[in-house]
Parts: structure tokens; C-alpha cells; sequence
């Protein structure tokens, strides 16, 4: 007995052995209720990730543990963070589907020596909460940008913008707001929801009232999202040639089944579709079909979740396990990789994904299913939102 403990005193000392931790990861995310497949997305792109690329980082092992917050609800989020940080020892944090949910877990980075990677929580101001926040998902700036360009170039000059009362909707309705205008179209009226709204014949209603030829919406994906779209087509609107415009959080793959013709046909803007043609994402798209077990499931939180899970591990390279969230972020910065979306790096700056945002419209498939086609690109677009959040 005498003789190992001395034996690894000296190893110690000597500074050579090979320390195998566990390293945990916290993932915040909606796991049960109404937005459980956005969660079932989060997990199955990590499980993606790690079944494509191991579970140990040099000789670490990587753990993930989950913590459920079934609807936006910061002070839970805070909660659980706190909980995930202090008693299960989480060296890093991760996940936040939803805006507040991030930004109320940043003011425990600092001090608990914890990076955030949020892998959809779309609203610019999110990477200034703290310098140890990076993301990659989107920001409803980013995506809601070009498709202010799209609708004026194909005619359109007088739209009703249309969003959820929150950060991203907010975001989003400036967006739209400022690309149309600065091309010479029309905002001419602009409505913000509550975010519970679930019966939009009311919204329908208005938007047929104020005579806009387009509407511009934004809803964080969901039941949400289903039940706008369905109601954009049962109230009449789609079959009345009001035009539609909006990021692909719209148009969500996970929800083309059930809005069928509903869908056909509609125009987003978007960093991910699933149909994305390329070897990285085909790759994807098996392993992360496997994970969810329905591959009609898909959606692209699962992509978010993906890529922060390799951004993640690069962390994990370059402090050499260490729990060192400042050096752990440097090394980040600037780094770029093959996403399943595309091309895409951490901008040094912004720690925000710069990426390409593709124009999509919703097509048939030969077997009859619905689909994303992506039919021009914008190639790396930053946040644009950044200048409006400072
Ligand atoms: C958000 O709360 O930031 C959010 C949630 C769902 C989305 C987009 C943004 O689809």
C-alpha cells in the first residue's frame, strides 16, 4: 500500500501522469411540453457529435448532463444553472433554446470560471451579456435580414410585420424593418404578440384590414410556429395572394408533415436546412437521424447543438481539460470548421457564428414529402444586430 501511495506522490511531483477526468457539460433545454422536440433536437445533435467523434477529449471523458425548462422561464434557468454549475460541477454551460433562458444564466459565467455556448437563443444581445458567451445558432438579425431584400426585389413594397413580444421577435421586426426601408419599402403596420398567443384568427383579421400586399412574421419555433402557418392558410390569406415572408424558424422541417400544402410553397430566409446538399451534412443528417430515432424529426436546433458541441471540444483541446473558461473562449475566437449548414466561423470579435443564410422555399418532394429547398445563398453573413445591441 505504502509503496503505490509513494509511487504516485512522486508521479505527482514529477508533474508526468496522465490525469483522466470527467468533464461535464450542462445542457439547458425545453426536454418536456410544448416545445419538447426543440429539446429532443438539442439532444440528438449532441448525440450526433459524439457518436461521430468520440466521448473523450485527449484523456478526458466528456459527460453531458441535461436539465429540463419546459418554457421560457429565466428565474428557473438561473436556477438550474446555478444547480448545474455548483453541485454536479459543470465545466461548461450549454444549450438555451429560448432568449431569456440564456441571458439570465450569463451573470454566473464570470465568477463560476464557466463558458456558455448557446446553440439557439437567436437575440443579438445575448454575446454581450458576458465575454464568456458564444453561439452557434443564428440571430434573428442575421436571418431576418435577407428576406427583407427578397420581398422588395420581387415586387413587394408595402408588408405588416407581424412578431413574438420578446427578444428575438424584437430583433427580428428591426430586422425586416430597416432592410425593407433602406430598399424603399413600406412597413405599414407593425404588430408585436405575446408570446402564449395561440389563436391568431384575430392577427389574421388585421393583417387582411390593413392592406398590405406581404406580411413579415416571426414566432420562436413550435406550436407556435405550426399553428401561425396554419392559420396564415385556414383564414384565407395564402390562397388570397397575401405574400409571405420570414426567417426559416417558420417553416421548421419538424413541422412540414403536419402543415403539408398549408407550407407549399412559403419563402424564408435560414443558416440550416436539412436538405442542404453536401458530404458533411449528409453525414449529419445519419447520425443525427439515428440519435432522434424519426428522422421527420429533424430540425435545425439539433445543427445548433452539433456545432457547439465541436466547439466545445475544441475548448476542451486547447485548455487541456483545465477549467479555464478565459482561455478556453480565446481559443475559440476565430476558429472556423465545415458545419453540416455550411461553412462557418467564430467571428473573434462578436463570438457570434458568421455562416452562410440561405433563401429556401418549401417544396415536394417524389415521395410526396415536404422540404426546404434551398435556391440561393448569401454568403458569410455576420450579425447585423450587433451595432443595434451595444
Ligand atoms: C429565442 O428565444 O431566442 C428563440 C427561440 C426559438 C427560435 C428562435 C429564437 O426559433
Amino acid at each position: 500500500m505504502k509503496h503505490v501511495a509513494i509511487a504516485a506522490l512522486a508521479a505527482v511531483l514529477m508533474g508526468g501522469v496522465a490525469h483522466a477526468d470527467t468533464i461535464k457539460v450542462g445542457v439547458v433545454g425545453p426536454f418536456s411540453g410544448p416545445f419538447a422536440l426543440q429539446g429532443k433536437n438539442f439532444k440528438a445533435g449532441i448525440d450526433a457529435y459524439m457518436a461521430l467523434n468520440g466521448n473523450t477529449v485527449g484523456d478526458d471523458t466528456i459527460e453531458v448532463i441535461y436539465r429540463d425548462i419546459p418554457t421560457a422561464d429565466p428565474a428557473q434557468s438561473k436556477a438550474l444553472s446555478q444547480e448545474l454549475v455548483v453541485k454536479e460541477g459543470v465545466q461548461y454551460l450549454a444549450g438555451f433554446y429560448f432568449t431569456p433562458d440564456a441571458m439570465a444564466a450569463t451573470p454566473l459565467l464570470e465568477q463560476a470560471n464557466v463558458p456558455m455556448v448557446v446553440m439557439n437563443a437567436a437575440t443579438s444581445a445575448i454575446v454581450t451579456k458576458s465575454p464568456y458567451v458564444v453561439r452557434t445558432s443564428f440571430t434573428t438579425w442575421q436571418t431576418s435580414t435577407p428576406i427583407a431584400k427578397v420581398a422588395f426585389d420581387g415586387g413587394t413594397r408595402k408588408v405588416i410585420s407581424v412578431v413574438s413580444d420578446y427578444g428575438p421577435g424584437v430583433d427580428a421586426e428591426a430586422a425586416f424593418k430597416a432592410g425593407f426601408e433602406a430598399a424603399g419599402g413600406e412597413i405599414v403596420e407593425a404588430i408585436r404578440m405575446p408570446l402564449q398567443t395561440n389563436d391568431f384568427s384575430p392577427i389574421m383579421q388585421r393583417i387582411k384590414d390593413s392592406g398590405a400586399e406581404g406580411v413579415f412574421a416571426f414566432l420562436p419555433s413550435g406550436p407556435t410556429t405550426l399553428g401561425f402557418v396554419k392559420a396564415f392558410n385556414e383564414n384565407g390569406l395564402k390562397a388570397g395572394g397575401v405574400k409571405f415572408f420570414a426567417p426559416g424558424d417558420l417553416t421548421q422541417e419538424s413541422d412540414l408533415p403536419a402543415l403539408g400544402e398549408a407550407a407549399l410553397g412559403l419563402t424564408t430566409t435560414f443558416h440550416y436546412a436539412v436538405s442542404h446538399d453536401s458530404a458533411e451534412n449528409k453525414k449529419f443528417v445519419e447520425a443525427a437521424g439515428k440519435a432522434i430515432g424519426n428522422p421527420a424529426e429533424l430540425s435545425f436546433p439539433a445543427v445548433g447543438a452539433y456545432d457547439g458541441m465541436h466547439v466545445i471540444y475544441k475548448m476542451i483541446e486547447a485548455t487541456g481539460g483545465a477549467q479555464d473558461a478565459a482561455k478556453a473562449v480565446e481559443a475559440v475566437k476565430g476558429l472556423s470548421w465545415e458545419s453540416p449548414r455550411g461553412p462557418v466561423t467564430i467571428d473573434a470579435e462578436s463570438r457570434h457564428i458568421t455562416q452562410n443564410i440561405y433563401l429556401r422555399e418549401v417544396a415536394k418532394a417524389d415521395d410526396g414529402t415536404y422540404y426546404n429547398k434551398e435556391v440561393q445563398t448569401f454568403e458569410k453573413q455576420g450579425d447585423p444586430g450587433l451595432a443595434a445591441a451595444k
